[in-house]
């Protein structure tokens, strides 16, 4: 911090580890407040009060009440607070969770059984009120005035909107700078135009100019061009959303921004991924004592119900989507069991149902071959990425992949295709 003087963040993500999550943007979002706070910032992380929070082995209580206009649910919104301490540190970071349980207390976060829940533009177009909200009163009542709302994806992108727009004259949001990053550019908030007002904006601002996009609502377009400065999660990715391939029509716009536009390499968190001391694994390596590693592949085996081998263990932990070519994987799996590899899978994951069918159908095919767990389970991919001997992540297109990043950290060979993140992080050998 030589010479800079420590700022006031405030951090607002959908998702962060230890509360909620359901990929790697939780780890990012849990594990970047630490670090800012251990270059001397003063952070304040803030979540929606899902039901996981119950369930995070953390404890929060209710600190402050705020209006924030609802179209459903009541207009009040509590505050409620953990302080999370940092391992080895006197400081701790204050975690605050706004509460309206009529959009939050939910058995998932975005969606269930494969269904986006069909109110998440109602969810998160209030939770990014509330955000703003929750700046302008730690301004007026804490004294905390944010120097910069760090903003994830589109779930809170209308912040900046709201800051630049609804919200630009109000004197305690005055010098509050947002920054936007884009974890994945696939994921926009698109929803029919028709639902705009729902949005809390102002129908000027629905033109092609605006969130405006082929006739529908597009809430991250919204962030794209009111943020004061975008990041994303990788060098590499920050060149492939400005084309046609893989900006998902949003091109355009980010070309208009690329002065403002910076990646970013995504950071781990070393102490929770770290194969000497994971609390989740049978036994513990390190690069200059790799016994450990044998215990974990036999006791993987043992848990996933295959028989202990001595050939080649790949793993898959991914959210079971397209991006991450779960259908190259799902076609190239008969074949290679056809030749004589002697391979076996650990496979994890969960999401679309027709992915999920199709796995368990080749798990019935090659059972002595094929381990499988469908379902969302940290520990289990603690105990793959300690068992396994390569990591697949056949990606049509990865931001910035953390999966592979842990890989090399367990030592475990990844195996990846030449995109975004992947190819500033895996060196070819
Ligand atoms: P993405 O964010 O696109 O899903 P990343 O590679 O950045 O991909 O991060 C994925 C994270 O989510 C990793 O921490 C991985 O272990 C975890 N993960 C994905 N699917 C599961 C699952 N079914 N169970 C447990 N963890 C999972
Ligand atoms: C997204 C991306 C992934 C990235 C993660 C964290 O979910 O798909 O590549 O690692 O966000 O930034």
């Amino acid at each position: 911090m030589k010479g800079r003087r420590p700022l006031n963040l405030l951090i607002a993500s959908s998702e962060a580890i230890p509360y909620a999550k359901t990929g790697g943007l939780a780890d990012v979002t849990g594990a970047l407040p630490q670090e800012l706070s251990k270059l001397g910032h003063d952070v304040i992380l803030i979540l929606p009060r899902y039901r996981s929070l119950d369930h995070s082995g953390r404890r929060f209580r209710p600190v402050a009440r705020l209006s924030v206009a609802a179209l459903q649910g009541s207009p009040e919104a509590v505050i409620e607070e953990d302080l999370l301490q940092l391992p080895d540190q006197e400081r701790s970071i204050r975690v605050w969770a706004v509460r309206q349980d009529a959009f939050f207390d939910r058995a998932d976060l975005y969606q269930e059984n494969g269904r986006d829940y069909p109110d998440n533009l109602e969810r998160f177009a209030w939770f990014s009120r509330s955000v703003v909200e929750v700046a302008a009163f730690l301004h007026r009542e804490r004294n905390w005035p944010t120097d910069i709302l760090h903003l994830h994806d589109w779930q809170t992108a209308l912040c900046s909107v709201f800051l630049k727009t609804t919200d630009h004259d109000r004197p305690e949001l005055k010098r509050v700078k947002s920054v936007l990053t884009l974890h994945n550019v696939g994921y926009q908030g698109i929803f029919p135009g028709s639902r705009f007002h729902a949005t809390g904006l102002p129908s000027s601002l629905f033109t092609i100019e605006g969130l405006e996009f082929y006739g529908s609502v597009n809430v991250l377009k919204g962030g794209i061009i009111y943020a004061d400065h975008l990041t994303t999660v990788s060098p590499s990715y920050a060149k492939e959303i400005m084309t046609p391939q893989f900006g998902f029509g949003l091109e355009g716009v980010l070309r208009s921004r690329e002065k403002q536009l910076t990646g970013i390499i995504n950071g781990i968190d070393t102490g929770r991924w770290n194969p000497a001391s994971d609390p989740f694994l049978p036994g513990h390596y390190s690069r200059d004592d790799r016994r450990g590693k044998r215990v974990c592949k036999q006791k993987l085996q043992e848990e996933l119900g295959l028989p202990q081998k001595d050939g080649p263990l790949l793993a898959v932990i991914a959210r079971l989507t397209s991006q991450k070519g779960i259908d190259l994987l799902e076609a190239v799996i008969p074949q290679l069991m056809q030749r004589d590899l002697d391979l076996q899978f650990a496979i994890l994951g969960a999401g679309d149902p027709a992915h999920e069918g199709t796995l368990r159908q080749l798990r019935t095919r090659f059972p002595k071959q094929i381990g499988l767990h469908i379902g969302f389970d940290e520990r289990l991919a603690h105990r793959i990425e300690g068992g396994a001997d390569m990591f697949l992540m056949p990606s049509r297109y990865e931001p910035c992949g953390l999966s592979q990043l842990y890989s090399l950290r367990y030592g475990t060979v990844p195996i990846v295709s030449k995109t975004g993140g992947l190819i500033d992080t895996v060196v070819p050998a």
